[in-house]
């Protein structure tokens, strides 16, 4: 069974004339790390928010762990990690590193019960595995770009999900937060044994572990095969609008 599977969807945004993603079909079975490239606007991250369920589609079918996201949406977001586009928290941010990795147990624990001890040692553990357990203390406003990144991860890590969906998840790093995150994100794949859909815009963020890459434009979903494959092709570089030769 495949533990992603759309038919068919288009997603149209409210008061849009036309989808802004069309026809798109997708299987994803369970332990793939699949990356999703295209340029801006190829509707990458319309594409992450039909899966989970946050946009509506419009036509179509989605449904992940074999249950329909319309009707089941709630309890498959418990078990889906969102690694939202370019967020970032303002400096003047008062919450707490530990808090805001808290904040990724909230759909395990109900949100009128407290955390308790077992909780802790989950969010503990979930720093500890992206490095950033030092920070524990400190306002998340204070710390840089890349290392609000790796707390955002453990916080999506905390909710111990089946999936993970990251969007862009290297863009805005300089370039060793870039490579550090990778490896990271890398090592949580093979160790935890997640399915992973990562966004990317970029060709060269492409991790060595993702088995399959969707290209997108326009809306639609334009290949779908094994990265080398995919990017040799070359078919990506008129969708970026880039010579074919360059
Ligand atoms: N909330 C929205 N309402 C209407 N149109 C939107 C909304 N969000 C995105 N779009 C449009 O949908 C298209 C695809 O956007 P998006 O999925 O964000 O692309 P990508 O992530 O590939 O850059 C863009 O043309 C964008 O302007
Ligand atoms: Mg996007």
């Amino acid at each position: 069974m495949n533990i992603i599977n759309l038919e068919n969807v288009d997603t149209i945004y409210e008061g849009a004339d036309l989808p802004t993603i069309r026809n798109i079909n997708l299987d994803i079975e369970r332990g793939e790390f699949v990356c999703v490239m295209g340029p801006n606007g190829a509707g990458k991250t319309t594409l992450l928010e039909t899966i989970n369920g946050l946009l509506e589609h419009t036509q179509g079918r989605v449904s992940v762990f074999g249950k329909t996201i319309k009707q089941d949406g709630t309890e498959a977001r418990k078990r889906i990690g969102y690694l939202l586009q370019n967020f970032s928290f303002d400096p003047g941010e008062p919450f707490l590193v530990k808090d805001v990795v808290m904040m990724g147990r909230v759909g395990r624990i109900g949100l009128l019960n407290t955390p308790d001890e077992k909780d802790w040692e989950i969010v503990r553990k979930a720093l500890d595995s992206v490095g950033v357990r030092e920070f524990e203390n400190r306002p998340i406003g204070k710390l840089s770009g890349g290392e609000q990144q790796k707390v955002l991860l453990a916080r999506v890590l905390a909710q111990e999900p089946d999936i993970l969906l990251l969007d862009e998840p290297l863009t805005n790093l300089d370039l060793k937060a870039k490579e550090e995150l990778q490896e990271l994100i890398e090592k949580i794949y093979e160790e935890k044994h997640l399915t992973v859909v990562m966004v990317t815009h970029d060709v060269s963020s492409i991790p060595k572990v993702s088995s399959r890459l969707v290209l997108m434009n326009g809306g639609e979903i334009v290949l779908d095969g094994k990265p080398k494959q995919v990017i040799e092709s070359g078919v990506w570089r008129s969708s970026y609008g880039l010579s074919l030769e360059g």
